[in-house]
């Protein structure tokens, strides 16, 4: 199995009118939808007419709201998005989530578990252990929670399933000022791999993505932190200045491409490609 972070895909659809049909009407879930790249992802899912069950601590509300776009001459709308309050810690809460997406839309073909956390950000030495605790069990325990919870569903019905593991650069690359976050998402993308290992027969294709740098509180907050407590900050401002990021939608496009696209990818670690300026999101 191929295992690096090149992005493998070049023209994922053959025609628009391949894409839209294959995309109308797939239902998708995403946690950590209340803002962020969560709810910019959302609103693009909606968009070209997926049926979304959206959860964060806070109900993502604001997606119900998008109104979904022509594609190639025709408005495919997806039914009201599902939307709940749910940490994704609260293995649950999360399942019957997910129950209530499989009664209302019949099944669920895509997971993306998005939801994560930075803090603590500082020398792990200072850090305090609640704090410490809960970013493990949000960015891994979480993390796994949805992966059971989907892979569960996957086995139990026809077809094929897609799992988008939400990692970070911080996972292959060390930051000080970051070990947890680093620590965790490392963690996403091995027991991503694992789990690639353990389902694949079973109609899962499950994939950890580092999505590139996107212009969210998280980014406000690392471009916040004090130089003592996260000597990279500077490189984290630079981007600001020049504006360099990926957009939700761009990230979105990727992951629709990865999940639906023609020609289905084997490896499991992936990194969006930077946004060329001025590119199309879509
Ligand atoms: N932004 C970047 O440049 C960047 C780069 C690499 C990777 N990422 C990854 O991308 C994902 C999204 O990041 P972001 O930048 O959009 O962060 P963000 O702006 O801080 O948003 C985080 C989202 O996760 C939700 N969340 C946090 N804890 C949760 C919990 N326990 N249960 C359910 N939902 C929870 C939050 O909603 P509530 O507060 O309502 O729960 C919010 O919707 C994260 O996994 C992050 O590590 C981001």
């Amino acid at each position: 199995m191929v295992s690096d972070e090149r992005w493998p895909l070049v023209a994922p659809f053959s025609t628009a009118a391949a894409r839209r049909s294959v995309l109308s009407g797939r239902v998708a879930v995403i946690t950590g939808a209340s803002r962020g790249l969560g709810a910019g992802m959302a609103a693009h899912f909606a968009s070209v007419g997926l049926h979304l069950g959206l959860c964060a601590r806070h109900r993502p509300d604001l997606v119900a709201k998008t109104r979904p776009r022509a594609h190639d001459g025709r408005i495919d709308p997806p039914e009201t998005p599902l939307v709940a309050s749910v940490d994704v810690v609260d293995f649950d809460a999360l399942d019957a989530f997910s129950d209530a997406v499989i009664q209302r839309f019949g099944r669920i073909d895509l997971w993306v578990n998005n939801a994560g956390v930075l803090e603590p950000i500082g020398a792990i030495a200072e850090a305090a252990p609640d704090q410490v605790a809960r970013h493990i069990e949000v960015n891994v325990t979480g993390i796994l929670f949805g992966t059971m919870i989907f892979a569960r569903h996957v086995r139990s019905r026809p077809g094929e399933g897609v799992l988008i593991n939400v990692s970070s650069g911080a996972g292959s690359r060390p930051y000080a000022g970051w070990a947890a976050y680093c620590g965790a998402k490392a963690a996403v993308d091995r027991l991503t791999e694992a789990v690639a290992l353990e389902e694949r027969a079973n109609g899962l294709r499950p994939y950890a993505v580092a999505p590139g740098v996107i212009d969210t509180d998280m980014q406000a907050r690392i471009r916040a932190t004090d130089e003592s407590a996260f000597p990279q900050v500077r490189r984290f401002r630079a981007l600001k200045e020049a504006e360099a990021f990926n957009s939700p939608s761009w990230v979105a496009e990727r992951l629709l491409e990865l999940a639906f696209g023609e020609h289905p990818v084997s490896q499991v670690r992936l990194r969006v490609p930077m946004q060329p300026p001025g590119a199309h999101d879509g």
